[in-house]
């Protein structure tokens, strides 16, 4: 390990991936150009390269998932890993299993992956210091802490609209008191340098002292929407809110949905990106959503080859480019 970084080992590389938070700029850029090589493998004949084959990768999903559970599934499946996925809810954690008992378990079938997604901020931590050592763990999104694939996905589109980050202004709407995706992309985009990040949301949904992440808070769109390049919309993420934090889905559209209107206060280049699953009518309007402005679906397309590549540094190829050679 280097320094106290569970996710770097003694060389200073990726052994895990659990949070962007500590991760410095060099890397962050290593991820996005080996995912830049990914990106292509999706367009050949054969989808796949060898690069993890007869590597083990186990997707435990303790929440639902579409798109980070099936784009991992792609991804292991691109890089020539068989692949595992746990059905949580018809598996021995139903019968009372402790976590440890089914890593354990997974351990005794050589894995050598975990793909983590848990209800609960801090799990994928946990798995990583429990695990055995050639195991490496991705975090696929930990309660409200942390979801770095996602974050990384994310850059990745940004960059392929916007080229160099120090120019932008990025605005991040909504519900950023429960989303694990705001806390990683504001590290993200801290660490390659944005010019400025504001979070706009009702008072309810901003976390006190967010200031100290290096961001701007604004309680108005018209405000807050001036000028940005990237606007990220966010889900209200009802299932982790323990008291009524809204008046009611209609007034929060009202003020806080983003509209053909409310998008004309960005630059007129601005993007607009969503981590998805979206909530038409609530967090975005379906014209918006569906716009030439939008890229939701490309974040996800994105996904596969970034979680490619974040998967095949983790398992030591440090310089992990696709290369021409197909899998047999
Ligand atoms: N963005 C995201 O995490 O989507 P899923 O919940 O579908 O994986």
């Amino acid at each position: 390990m280097t320094g106290n970084n569970i996710q770097l080992d003694e060389h200073g590389r990726l052994k895990h991936f659990l949070t962007i938070e500590g991760l410095d700029r060099s890397l962050l850029l290593n991820i996005l150009d080996n995912a830049e090589s990914f990106s292509g493998v999706g367009d050949r004949a054969i989808k796949k390269v060898p690069i993890l084959r007869g590597k083990t990768v186990a997707n435990l999903f303790f929440e639902p998932s579409t798109r980070t559970r099936t784009t991992f599934e792609l991804a292991a499946k691109r890089l020539s890993a068989d692949i595992l996925n746990l059905n949580i809810s018809s598996s021995a954690t139903k019968k009372g299993e402790s976590l440890l008992d089914t890593l354990r378990t997974l351990e005794a079938m050589h894995c050598d992956m975990f793909v983590v997604r848990h209800a609960n901020s801090g799990a994928a931590h946990f798995i990583a210091k429990h695990v055995a050592p050639h195991i490496s763990v991705i975090n696929g999104g930990d309660g409200r802490h942390a979801h770095p694939t996602q974050a990384m996905l994310d850059m990745f589109t940004i960059r392929r609209h916007k080229q160099d980050f120090r120019e932008l202004r990025v605005a991040i709407i909504g519900d950023i008191l429960h989303s694990r995706v705001a806390r990683s992309e504001i590290h993200a985009l801290s660490t390659l340098g944005v010019s400025e990040i504001r979070v706009i949301g009702p008072r309810t949904l901003i976390p006190r002292h967010v200031e100290t992440l290096g961001v701007h808070v604004y309680h108005n769109m018209s405000e807050g929407l001036k000028e940005v390049d990237v606007i990220m919309m966010l889900r209200l993420q009802q299932e982790r809110m323990r008291s009524a934090l809204l008046p009611s889905a209609s007034e929060y559209f009202q003020l806080y949905g983003l509209t053909e209107e409310k998008l004309a206060l960005a630059k007129t280049d601005a993007i607009v990106m969503h981590p998805g699953p979206i909530n038409r009518g609530i967090e975005i309007d379906s014209k918006v959503a569906d716009s030439s402005q939008s890229v939701i679906l490309q974040q996800v397309s994105h996904g596969i080859a970034v979680r490619m590549a974040v998967m095949a540094l983790t398992m030591g190829h440090s310089d992990a480019r696709a290369g021409d050679g197909d899998a047999d």
